[in-house]
This record gives structure tokens, C-alpha cells and sequence, in this order.
């Protein structure tokens, strides 16, 4: 059973009152489904506007599809009573691109990660400190952060601090929304580097949302395109992207290629891939 499920979603914005309907109303999502398995990595990639956003918002619960459904360990997540949304909302995280919006400014990083733990588990106060300690230690951060507050730290540590947030509660999956696309290359790096550190060491499975096909590349198993809000292509090898004939695809691999005119091939992890023309 995949981890994940949407199944022919169909999303519109806009007004619900039936004189408004004609003119405000606007189908963003079309008829898309794709799925995750336990463990892996996929990376749903499209230009600005295609969607992405909207289907992280569907699969986390925030937005409710006009048509369709959406699986989590296959439950239906618009379906479920409080008790079950509760149980997956602590199994289904989410990472934002603002790293500084996504967190309250008075609070300090161990009560920002401390907040999930509060909520969920009933800990004595010396054991929220060592499991705070622990999650700043493997995000990277020490226990001298614990009492800094987010104006202390650079973007990308902040972004460690949400990604700690994030596993406190041992999740099964993450939403990850152009997390690392605000940062400069040497954190985006290190981040990636995380969160394939994370999903390797505790099985976590990413759905990893970006107009970015390198770092998409780098982090994923499986690759998703969207274009205005349908899905064009999905690659249960990630390397098939680039066999692809559709025009969206081949304008997003040919923005990594065209960075290497002469070597028509990107590097990942160490190993080099040539794509198939
Ligand atoms: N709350 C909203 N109300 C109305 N329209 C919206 C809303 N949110 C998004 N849209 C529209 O839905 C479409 C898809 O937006 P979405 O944010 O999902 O795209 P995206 O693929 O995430 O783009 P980006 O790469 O720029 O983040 C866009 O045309 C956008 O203007
Ligand atoms: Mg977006």
C-alpha cells in the first residue's frame, strides 16, 4: 500500500456563489493523482503557477478538493474522524520556503521545537529539554542554541530548527514547499544533505515541492511534473525525465543542461548521469 494516494483531484479557487461562478472561478488543479511509497523521495517540479502549492495544501489536510480523494496510509484524509485527522497530522509534517514566517519570533528554538512535543506527548520537563537537545543535534544546531531566539539565526540554521520541529514527533512523511529555495547553494546543500541523512537513517518519505529540477534531482527516487495545474509526466525513475518528449519537461531539463554546454550530463551525489536525448 503506497503511503500516499491523490487520486483524480480537481481543485478550483474562487467564488462559490452562483452569480460569481462564470467569472470568478478558476481550476487549478485538474484531474491529479500520483503516489508515494514508504521511504521515498518524490519531487514534484513544475514552473510557478502550475499547482504545486495548492496540492501540497490538498495533501496536508489545508485545502479541500473540489473532486477526488486523498490517502494517507490509506485513509481517506477528508474523511476521517478527529481522533485518526489528529494521529496524522503528527505522521504528516510540513516544511515551508519562509523559514522565518513559519516561526512565532518570541519564541526561542527550544520552545519552537519543543511546541509539537507539548501538544502531543506529555513529557517531565527534563526529558522535553533532552529530546529538544537531541533533535537540535541532529538537525546540526547545539544545545547552546536552545535558548536563542529566530532573529539570532541565519536562514538556513533557521530552516534546521523547522525541519527539527518538523521530525519531533517522528513523522512518516514531510511536505517540503521550496524549502531550501530561499537559501544560498553551500545551505542549500547542506540541507539536502539533512534531509537525505533523515529519510535514510528513519525511513521518512518527502514530498519535495520545487520549480528546482537540480536540487530535485539530487534529493529525489521519483519525479512528478505539473503544468497549469495538471499532471504532465511522472518518472518512477528519475532519470526517465530525461527520455521525456513533453515540451514542459524538456524546458526544465534543458535549464540544468544548458548550464554545461559542453558536458551534457549533471553530477549527483558524486556519481554522473548522462540523460538519453
Ligand atoms: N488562495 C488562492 N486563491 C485564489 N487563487 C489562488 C490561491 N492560491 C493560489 N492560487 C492560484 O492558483 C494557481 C496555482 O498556484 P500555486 O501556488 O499552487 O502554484 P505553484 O506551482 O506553487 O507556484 P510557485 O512555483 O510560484 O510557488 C495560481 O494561478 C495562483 O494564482
Ligand atoms: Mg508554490
Amino acid at each position: 500500500m503506497s503511503l500516499l494516494e491523490v487520486k483524480e483531484v480537481t481543485h478550483t479557487y474562487g467564488s462559490s456563489r452562483w452569480f460569481w461562478r462564470s467569472s470568478r472561478q478558476t481550476t487549478v488543479l485538474s484531474n491529479v493523482s500520483l503516489s508515494v511509497e514508504p521511504g521515498m523521495c518524490m519531487g514534484l517540479l513544475g514552473t510557478s503557477g502550475a499547482g504545486k502549492s495548492t496540492l501540497g495544501r490538498v495533501i496536508l489536510g489545508l485545502e479541500k478538493p473540489q473532486k477526488g480523494s486523498v490517502l494517507f496510509q490509506g485513509q481517506d484524509l477528508y474523511s476521517m474522524d478527529s481522533l485518526t485527522r489528529k494521529r496524522i497530522r503528527k505522521d504528516l509534517q510540513v516544511v515551508f520556503q519562509d523559514c522565518y514566517s513559519s516561526v512565532n519570533p518570541r519564541m526561542t528554538a527550544e520552545e519552537i521545537i519543543g511546541e509539537p512535543l507539548e501538544n502531543y506527548e506529555r513529557l517531565s520537563p527534563a526529558e522535553q529539554k533532552r529530546r529538544v537537545a537531541q533533535l537540535l543535534d541532529m538537525v546540526g544546531l547545539n544545545t547552546g542554541d536552545m535558548k536563542k531566539y529566530p532573529r539570532q539565526f541565519s536562514g538556513g540554521q533557521l530552516q534546521r530548527i523547522n525541519i527539527a520541529r518538523a521530525i519531533a514527533l517522528k513523522p512518516k512523511m514531510m511536505v517540503l514547499d521550496e524549502s531550501v529555495s530561499s537559501l544560498d547553494m553551500v545551505n542549500q546543500t547542506h540541507i539536502l544533505d539533512l534531509l537525505m541523512k533523515l529519510k535514510s537513517e528513519f525511513g521518512l518519505s518527502y514530498l519535495f515541492i520545487t520549480h528546482d529540477i537540480r536540487a530535485a534531482y539530487t534529493i529525489s527516487d521519483t519525479l512528478a511534473v505539473m503544468d497549469q495545474g495538471e499532471m504532465v509526466g511522472i518518472y518512477a525513475d528519475k532519470n526517465q525525465v530525461f527520455a521525456s518528449h513533453h515540451p514542459t519537461v524538456k524546458k526544465l531539463v534543458s535549464s540544468i543542461l544548458s548550464e554545461h554546454p559542453r558536458n551534457r550530463s549533471i553530477s549527483s551525489g558524486g556519481s554522473r548521469v548522462k540523460p538519453s536525448t
